[in-house]
């Protein structure tokens, strides 16, 4: 199992990270193929990961041919017999267990059982996804960072299961793609969200009891401490939902009152209010 050996990847959910993650492989040489549930969210995705490239473009990123050989890898599939032929599967369908319990049992079904089920998951446990498969020493979480095309960073969630030369692949595949791996235990939130989650919520919990306005909040952390955006921008980058999703996780897990949703972000993911996607969240968005 060698990362260089990868020619086609399968990447099953075409939604903010999933289509990051077909943009990042095609572009790093390897066939795609994505797999959406319909033709519309398929559609859909295709244009996410052409507006990304486009922008790569336009920032002098991506030369013209580049983006037009990298666009001719993917091939879009609403079946999911379509990545049966696939070197590597990483999964990214919605942060929910049981969503995502039932779709790696049947990738695990239709794949080969040598090759390595991956897991973008950003919170939930690797264990359980590896104990639905035949192999569950090839399967690891590869946490990727939104945006995909644009962060470094890849991390690399090893679960109890997981072998050192899977462990080895996935350090190969971060190279191959552009990115830096760092290695993380099979606990909720990893290294990246454990610490930003708290910090996400406390911000909205400040927003809810009128400390600041969310602009002079985003300030102070942007111009403060030199982020490159402030938290409640960061929450509708990210997704109330994903964030109240990944909150409850973290609280399930840990039990410690810094991991619980606030609850203006509870009513805010109740009323639809979720961030860039739905074009309202902390801001306003024109999608
Ligand atoms: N492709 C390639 N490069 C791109 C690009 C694209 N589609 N879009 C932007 N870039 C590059 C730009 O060229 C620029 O690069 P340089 O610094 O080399 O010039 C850089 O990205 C920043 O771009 P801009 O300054 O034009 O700003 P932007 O508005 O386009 O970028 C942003 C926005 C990249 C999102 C930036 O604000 C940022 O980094 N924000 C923080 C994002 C973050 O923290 N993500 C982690 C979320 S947490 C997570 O994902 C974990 C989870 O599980 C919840």
């Amino acid at each position: 199992m060698n990362s260089e050996d990868v020619r086609k990847v399968g990447v099953v959910g075409c939604g903010i990270m999933g289509s990051g993650i077909v943009e990042v492989c095609a572009k790093a040489g390897m066939d795609v193929t994505f797999v959406e549930v319909d033709e519309e969210r398929a559609e859909r995705g295709r244009q996410s990961i052409e507006r990304s490239m486009g922008k790569a473009v336009e920032k002098g990123k991506l030369d013209e041919a580049a983006r037009d050989e990298a666009m001719a890898r993917i091939t879009a599939s609403t079946s999911l017999d379509d990545v049966a032929d696939a070197d590597l599967v990483i999964e990214a369908v919605t942060e929910d267990l049981d969503t995502k319990l039932e779709v790696f049992g049947r990738i695990a079904e239709l794949t080969r059982p040598d090759i390595v089920l991956a897991t973008n998951t950003s919170s939930l446990p690797i264990a359980n996804l590896a104990a639905v498969t035949k192999q569950p020493e090839n399967v690891l979480g590869l946490h990727f960072f939104n945006p995909p095309a644009v962060m470094k960073l890849l991390e690399v969630v090893r679960a109890l299961t997981t072998s050192d030369e899977v462990i080895s692949f996935a350090r190969g595949f971060a190279e191959r793609i552009g990115k830096t791996a760092v290695l993380a235990k099979d606990r909720a939130g990893f290294i990246v969200n454990f610490l930003l989650v708290p910090y996400l919520n406390s911000s909205i919990q400040m927003l809810d009891e009128g400390f600041a306005t969310r602009e002079d909040i985003d300030a102070g952390v942007q111009l403060g401490l030199g982020h490159p955006m402030g938290p409640l921008s960061l929450a509708d980058l990210i997704g109330l939902d994903t964030m109240l999703q990944v909150s409850n996780v973290l609280y399930d897990e840990f039990k410690d009152p810094i991991y619980s949703p606030p609850t203006l972000l509870k009513r805010m993911v109740a009323a639809g209010y979720l961030g860039r996607k739905t074009g309202r969240g902390f801001y306003q968005y024109t999608r």
